[in-house]
């Protein structure tokens, strides 16, 4: 689909982030209502829209400052089944590279489910598995933390 585009997230987007996360995630790990309107307040969520402006896509960063070096997190990525494998993923997380990461950030860090697809879909972009990290999303869900040096 080429008729999308990626904007900041506001309040009014709620419903579609709400059905972007049921889509594609199970219930134990995704974003309730509370968190998406926390992390909408925050500045912290960029949504891909149709050509109707309604959210089908979403990246999620979280920004910690350091004094000297900050470090970026995503937190969440997720684009609705119908409009998967598009180069809408792509282009959500450049877009986050470009506005979130700057000459400070040296770490782009990221957790993923251990069996997830997901995990070849960051190598591509130079993410490399820096730990496992155990029943991570839930007593049996392990994870691992995928890391992407800037420089
Ligand atoms: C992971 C996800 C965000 C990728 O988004 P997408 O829009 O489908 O990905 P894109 O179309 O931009 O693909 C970008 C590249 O990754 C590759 N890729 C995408 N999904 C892939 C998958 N499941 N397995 C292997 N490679 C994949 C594509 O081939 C493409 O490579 P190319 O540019 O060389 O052709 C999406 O599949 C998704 O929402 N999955 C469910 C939720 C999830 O697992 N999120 C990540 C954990 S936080």
């Amino acid at each position: 689909m080429k008729n999308y585009r990626i904007r900041l997230g506001v309040s009014g987007d709620l419903e579609a982030l709400l059905l972007i996360e049921s889509e594609c995630f199970s219930s134990d790990v995704s974003f309730n209502s509370r968190q998406l309107k926390y992390l909408l307040a925050k500045k912290s969520i960029l949504v891909a829209t149709d050509h109707t402006n309604y959210a089908i896509g979403q990246i999620t960063i979280l920004i910690r400052h350091h004094s000297i070096l900050n470090n970026l997190r995503i937190y969440n990525l997720a684009v609705r089944s119908p409009y998967q494998g598009q180069g809408i993923g792509k282009a959500l997380l450049e877009s986050a590279f470009k506005k979130y990461a700057n000459q400070n950030t040296k770490r782009i860090t990221l957790e993923v489910e251990e069996d997830s697809p997901a995990i070849k879909f960051y190598s591509s972009f130079g993410f490399k598995i820096e730990s496992k990290l155990k029943g991570y999303y839930t007593k049996d869900k392990n994870g691992f933390r995928m890391v992407y040096h800037t420089t």
